[in-house]
């Protein structure tokens, strides 16, 4: 899909058919990291098509680690790995390149990879990874965009993350699991992926307690048993299709979500939108006459409405029946989109963390440029609700994390195509 670089959508006067949901790209690239704490072969299903696990496939291989990803099934051979420097020219392709540190330095006690990239979403530090791992005996070094750390062994520790930062849990659960004796951290995150991630460690052997809660106590056990894992289905890109039948009435069906208890948060937003949402054994029946109902919102850290859906949640709120708000709470410059709406004839006004909707919106289609990959997907979705066509170029943000966004469209009978 390469040298495919828009899609271009029609306006929707109706949603109407089913989009199967695919696995969740934020549980299954901790877990892939994770595959270095054993040796040996690990089949990973309902591997999501996309490009951020074919750069994690990438990272590994650095490390001579075999990867075979085949029709969402991915395969992980650990069994000859061995270290090496990860280069810059390839972590900065990845926020979740750092999500290797405490692997590597679990199983080679020293690391020196490029420091990672990411969405432009904020400043996005990795402080709280590397005193986590400062405490547990390592000694870290950057210089020059390289990360370099060393450790004669980790050491369990007790910490206390200063935020539930997703990525700093999951990388000092990893190293702690591969330290000597016990580490306590208080004020972890408990997103439904750190839960995924624990359950996936403790069936490879691991000993940790608390997973689910903000103290996770881990007992260092050294090596692993290589396992396999059935991939959760991907909560934001469900939450994505919820959210936009909001905004068109709808009558569609959301399969691959056997339980929606990782949903909870986005279903209570999406029914106060206007949605009604039923859950059936292996899919959600969504309902909508398409009236958006005004409201203030605001994101924070599960079990609140997670940040990767707040350009989605403006975007939709554009079509309400009055003025809205959002606030946000996780990063301090998540508000790309509304630059990129204001080009379609929103109004939204920006005071600190705040959006302000005006509702009501005539957008006008137009060309508009996707610059991360939820912002991204959201400037598709405002497609739907414009006069028109509407044409979001740079799209290679947006196959970072949704495998085919065109094709989910297509299923709802949404004239969308890559132009
Ligand atoms: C993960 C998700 C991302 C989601 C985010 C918050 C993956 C691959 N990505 O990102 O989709 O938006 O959680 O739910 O799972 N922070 C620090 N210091 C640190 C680390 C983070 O100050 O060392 C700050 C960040 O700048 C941000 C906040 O903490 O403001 C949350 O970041 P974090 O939870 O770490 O997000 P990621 O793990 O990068």
């Amino acid at each position: 899909m390469d040298c495919l670089k828009a899609i271009s959508v029609k306006e929707a006067a109706l949603l109407k058919g089913s989009i199967e949901i695919q696995g969740s790209k934020n549980t299954v690239l901790p877990i892939m990291a994770a595959t270095l704490l054993s040796s040996g072969i690990s089949v990973i299903y309902n591997c999501p098509m996309i490009e951020d696990v074919q750069v994690m496939c990438q990272l590994l291989e650095c490390l001579h680690v075999k990867t075979r990803l085949e029709d969402h099934v991915l395969t992980i051979d650990t069994r000859n790995a061995s270290y090496e420097v990860l280069p810059d020219t390839l972590t900065k392709k990845l926020r979740s390149s750092v999500l290797l540190l405490g692997p590597i330095l679990a199983r080679w006690q020293k690391a020196e990879i490029g420091m990672p990239g990411g969405c432009a979403i904020g400043q996005r530090p990795i402080d709280i990874h590397l005193e986590g791992l400062m405490r547990m005996n390592v000694d870290v070094r950057v210089h020059k965009d390289i990360l370099t750390c060393e450790t004669f062994y980790l050491q369990g520790t007790e910490y206390h993350l200063h935020f539930p930062s997703v990525g700093a849990t999951e990388n000092l659960i990893m190293a702690a699991v591969g330290a000597k004796g016990r580490t306590i951290l208080r004020g972890a995150a408990k997103e439904p992926e750190i839960i995924e991630l624990c359950n996936y460690l403790l069936s490879m052997g691991a000993l940790i307690e608390g997973v689910g809660t903000d103290v996770l106590i881990i007992k260092g056990t050294g090596e692993l048993t290589s396992c396999d894992y059935c991939n959760v289905y991907d909560r934001i890109v469900a939450g994505t299709y919820l959210l936009m039948a909001a905004a068109v009435p709808s009558d569609i069906k959301l399969t691959g979500i056997e339980d929606i208890h990782y949903l909870k948060n986005v279903i209570q937003v999406a029914s106060k939108l206007g949605v009604n949402v039923i859950k059936f054994e292996h899919y959600l029946s969504i309902q909508s006459l398409g009236k958006v109902l005004a409201n203030d919102f605001k994101t924070g850290i599960y079990p609140e409405f997670p940040t990767d859906l707040q350009p989605v949640l403006i975007t939709v709120l554009l079509k309400a029946g009055g003025n809205s708000s959002v606030t946000e709470t996780v990063f301090e410059n998540r508000f790309g989109i509304v630059k990129e709406l204001a080009k379609l004839d929103a109004k939204i006004d920006i005071k600190g963390q705040t959006a302000f909707i005006k509702g009501n919106a005539r957008l006008q289609g137009h060309t508009v440029k996707a610059a991360d990959l939820r912002q991204g997907a959201a400037l598709v979705i405002a497609g739907l609700i414009c006069k028109g066509y509407t044409t979001v170029t740079d799209i290679s943000y947006i196959e970072r994390g949704y495998e085919d966004i065109v094709r989910d469209l297509q299923s709802v009978g949404v004239e969308a195509t890559y132009v």
